[in-house]
């Protein structure tokens, strides 16, 4: 029997690991991250995410994202999927779509076949997608941690505007929570779409 894989998706400051830790928890599921889950993933957050100046180019940006996830799917997801393990990952593919597909251009279809390439071709069961109203997102971005977060405000309204897009056009996969309630509420709300869609 193979477990469950169920991805948060959202942008900067909408409380995503918050509530993958608390899926997690309900779910008695192994709770995970990108990028940098595994040694090498550290090592490649840091170079993707530190603001040191390496002046990387959007397609190495988007290269090192998909090396993360694909050192991430053998050494931590895989296994527990083969082992019938459910997995809550705070971000997977969906980010490389809105950050490095929308975001930074690159296209939509090219980053998905990237990111195939990096799973061997698995996908998340379910993309739960946080959504706080895109103003109050760019509001609270006030002072950036990291250099995607220093990215313009034109970035992150492309990232925002991506994900509604990649939800509205995969409903089957993705379900939208209304991430601006308390996190107990959005808890409820998230583990209610998760039971319905994956009938726990
Ligand atoms: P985090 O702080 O939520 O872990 O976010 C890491 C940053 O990396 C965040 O700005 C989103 C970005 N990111 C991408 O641009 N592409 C990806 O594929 C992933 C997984 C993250």
């Amino acid at each position: 029997m193979t477990g469950r894989l169920i991805a948060f998706e959202g942008g900067e400051t909408v409380g995503k690991s918050t509530q993958a830790r608390l899926l997690a928890q309900r779910l008695g599921a192994l709770l995970t991250f990108e990028p940098g889950a595994t040694e090498l993933g550290a090592r490649i957050r840091s170079l993707v995410l530190d603001a040191a100046d390496l002046s990387l180019s959007p397609q190495a940006e988007a290269l090192l994202m998909a090396a993360d996830r694909a050192q991430h799917i053998a050494g931590v997801i895989r296994p527990a999927l083969e082992a019938g393990t459910d997995v809550v990952t705070d971000r997977f593919i969906g980010s490389s779509l809105a950050y490095q597909g929308f975001g930074r251009c690159l296209g939509v279809d090219e980053i998905l076949a990237l990111s195939l390439f990096a799973t061997g071709g698995l996908q998340s069961d379910l993309v739960v997608l946080l959504e706080v109203p895109v103003e109050a997102a760019l509001s609270r971005q006030a002072s950036p941690s990291d250099r995607i977060e220093a990215e313009t405000a034109e970035f992150h309204r492309r990232v925002l505007e991506g994900y509604r897009t990649l939800a509205e056009q995969h409903p089957e996969q993705w379900v939208v929570v209304d991430g601006n309630r308390p996190v107990d509420k959005v808890a409820d709300a998230v583990y209610s779409a998760v039971s319905e869609r994956l009938g726990d």
